[in-house]
Formats: C-alpha cells, sequence, structure tokens
C-alpha cells in the first residue's frame, strides 16, 4: 500500500559528515498518528529533517502523494502541506500569542483570511485566546507546547511532525500535549510524532516505527510493537504490556 508519504532507503548526514540515517523507511498513513522512537542518537531528529529538506537527500527518496520533496526547502516542503515542530519549539519569545501565531501564517496573503483561522484557532485552544497579549517567552512550558502546536494549524497542513513535544514537561502537561494531538488528528491531520517515552507514545499511536543506527528496525501497528519483546527490553523499560 502506498502511503501519503513514502520515505525509502534513505541516506542522509550533516554537511560532508557520515551518514546518520542508512536505510531509514518510513510509510505515513492519511489520518493516522505514527509514533517513531529508538534510542537517543538513533537518527530520529535527523529524519524528520531529511524530510522537510533541512538536510540534503543523499540516496533514497522522499515522496509526498507520489512526488518526491528531494532537494526541496522547509519552506517548500510547508507549502506542500509538511510542517514541522522541531525538539526547541521555534517560538518568538519576545512576540505575543497572537503575533506568533500571525507569523505562522505569514505566508497567507489574504491577511483577513488570517485573522479568522487565528480565531478559530483561539476557539479551539481557549487559554492561547486568554493570553493572546501575553509574550510567548514568559508562558509556562505547556502553554509554549501548545503554541506550537497550536500554530501549525493556521496553514491547515496535511502532515504534521512533533519531535519530543513531551521533552520537560509535567506529567499533566504531558498528556494535555496529547490531548492537543488528539484533537489535531480528530480534524484529519496526519501525526508523525517522535517521543523519548516510547511508552507513551505509542499507547496514542496507530503505527509505531523503531529507528535504530539510521535504519529502520520496524514498522507495525503500534500495539503490536508494545507487545513485541524485543523492542520491550530495548526501549520500553523491559515492560512490554500496554
Ligand atoms: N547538526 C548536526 N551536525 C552534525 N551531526 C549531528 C547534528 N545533529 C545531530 N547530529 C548527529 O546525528 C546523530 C543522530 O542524531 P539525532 O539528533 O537525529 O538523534 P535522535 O534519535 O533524535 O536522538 P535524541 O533521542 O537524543 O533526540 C547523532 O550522532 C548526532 O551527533
Ligand atoms: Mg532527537
Amino acid at each position: 500500500m502506498s502511503g501519503l508519504l513514502e520515505v525509502t532507503d534513505l541516506v542522509a548526514g550533516y554537511g560532508n559528515g557520515p551518514a546518520i540515517l542508512n536505510g531509514a523507511r518510513l510509510s505515513v498513513r492519511p489520518g493516522e498518528v505514527h509514533c517513531v522512537i529508538g534510542p537517543n542518537g538513533a537518527g530520529k531528529s535527523t529524519l524528520l529533517k531529511a524530510i522537510v529538506g533541512m538536510l540534503p537527500i543523499r540516496a533514497g527518496d522522499v515522496r509526498f502523494k507520489g512526488e518526491s520533496l528531494k532537494g526541496l526547502r522547509p519552506d517548500q516542503a510547508l507549502r506542500r502541506g509538511i510542517c514541522l515542530v522541531p525538539q526547541e519549539r521555534a517560538l518568538f519569545p519576545a512576540m505575543t500569542v497572537r503575533e506568533n501565531l500571525r507569523m505562522g501564517g505569514y505566508s497567507i496573503p489574504d491577511k483577513a483570511e488570517l485573522e479568522r483561522r487565528i480565531d478559530g484557532i483561539e476557539e479551539r485552544f481557549p487559554i492561547l485566546r486568554e493570553r493572546r497579549g501575553q509574550r510567548a517567552g514568559t508562558l509556562s512550558g505547556g502553554q509554549q507546547q501548545t503554541l506550537a502546536m497550536a500554530r501549525t494549524m493556521i496553514l491547515k497542513p496535511e502532515i504534521v511532525m512533533f519531535d519530543e513535544p513531551s521533552l520537560g514537561l509535567a506529567p499533566k502537561v504531558v498528556a494535555e500535549v496529547f490531548g492537543i494531538m488528539k484533537l489535531m488528528a480528530a480534524e484529519g491531520i496526519t501525526i508523525v510524532l517522535v517521543e523519548q517515552n516510547a511508552l507513551m507514545g505509542l499507547k496514542h499511536a496507530d503505527r509505531g516505527i523503531v529507528l535504530d543506527l539510521g535504519k529502520t528496525l520496524l514498522e507495525a501497528p503500534a500495539d503490536e510493537v508494545l507487545r513485541d519483546p524485543r523492542i520491550g527490553e530495548l526501549y520500553l523499560g523491559g515492560r512490554s504490556e500496554a
């Protein structure tokens, strides 16, 4: 079955350095939540960066709706509907919440339409309406993550990829982050999630992808990955039960 986004035999690395990805594979199915797990340094962040064109593809391919994204810049990938929320969230700390939302839609020429879309986001995420005049840098970690996630919806993306959205957040806030992801999925957005907390990530996903040493070791329904005894030992702290 051909997915919405197909990554095949991907080889990529930084500058003239060694290949970090060396045969990574990923099949992204429309409307589903995909969770990529793997040890530190496996190449998870590199995979997301290569997909959106932040580093060149040396071999293999990334195809979105059958068309290769090879050679495209991140802004071009974004325009096609693929958005990456990096680990560091990339907010503008000195700008207000509302201004950050505007920045998310700077490429929309119709400013009235942009304001309407922002109103729609504020309706879905009341905390952002409440805090609209507050500088993003002064929000709590959870609120900043909410803003970073909600901001992607302005451009009505087809695929949103999150790199470790729950990193450094308290458990209650992590639950909220997964709630936002669920809301996005319910609106038809396809999700690719890189998650350090493999157990938590897989529980919220339809598909699980295990990456190690730049290679995809396993791609399967998330509950199968959760039950796989090898995966349980390696990545889930020995707990394979969901
Ligand atoms: N900007 C960079 N320049 C050179 N090498 C890099 C760069 N970023 C990452 N690497 C290297 O690429 C390898 C994979 O890193 P990557 O960040 O993709 O791993 P990861 O699976 O996301 O790990 P983590 O769980 O720690 O986030 C590591 O060996 C890392 O040192
Ligand atoms: Mg990473």
